[in-house]
């Protein structure tokens, strides 16, 4: 059975919001160059895990590997279809299923509510951030209210554009490395 790589991808303002508000699309502000990234993360990512909320259905034409969604929603869950699996499991037993498949790595897509249950049970291994060069007085945040204290490493940071827009890639330092 295959470990599956678990990496977190969000785009987020300077100040940390992934979102001004429910009602808008993140494309909306984010750059060119974060667009063409994810769609190629997508596109070379065996799996994708994500919140209801986040969930786009024209990801399922990016990539061929399951897409897993996160909800509590009765008609979802009884959905039938080939790649898209809506869940109500935990985020245990979704790694467990992907591992079962030999899924070698996954993306976790968000939103805020997601990536706290995932990082609440410390099952990410590496987070993608990209960074524009925005500032909003209110929005949504990338984590919800939670405990969570994790220690990261940083893999890489890159400028890919005039403005300044950054793609900061870090692993999360697992507890015996701390
Ligand atoms: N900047 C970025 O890169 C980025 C990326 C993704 C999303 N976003 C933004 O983030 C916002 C959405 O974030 P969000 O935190 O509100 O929502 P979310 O995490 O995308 O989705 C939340 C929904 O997922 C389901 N869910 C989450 N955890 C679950 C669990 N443990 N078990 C069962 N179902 C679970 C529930 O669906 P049901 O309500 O159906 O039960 C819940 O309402 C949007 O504005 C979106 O644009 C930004």
């Amino acid at each position: 059975m295959y470990k599956t790589k678990i990496t977190l991808l969000m785009a987020t303002s300077l100040n940390g919001f992934i979102n001004r508000n429910d009602k808008e699309q993140v494309t909306a502000w984010t750059s060119p160059e974060d667009k063409s990234m994810l769609y190629s993360e997508i596109k070379s990512s065996d799996a994708l895990i994500m919140g209801r909320k986040s969930f786009f259905h024209f990801y399922s034409k990016l990539m061929s590997g399951p897409i897993y969604v996160l909800t509590n929603d009765k008609q979802l869950l009884n959905t039938e279809s080939n790649q898209i699996i809506y869940t109500n499991e935990t985020p245990e037993q979704i790694i467990k299923n992907c591992q079962s498949q030999n899924i070698k790595s996954a993306l976790l897509l968000g939103g805020a509510k997601t990536n706290t249950a995932f990082l609440q049970k410390k099952l990410i291994d590496e987070i993608k951030i990209t960074i524009e060069p925005r500032l909003f007085g209110n929005g949504l945040p990338f984590l919800t209210d939670c405990e969570i204290d994790e220690k990261l490493e940083l893999i890489s940071v890159k400028k890919v554009n005039q403005k300044g827009t950054l793609f900061l890639h870090y692993k999360i330092l697992k507890e015996k490395f701390r």
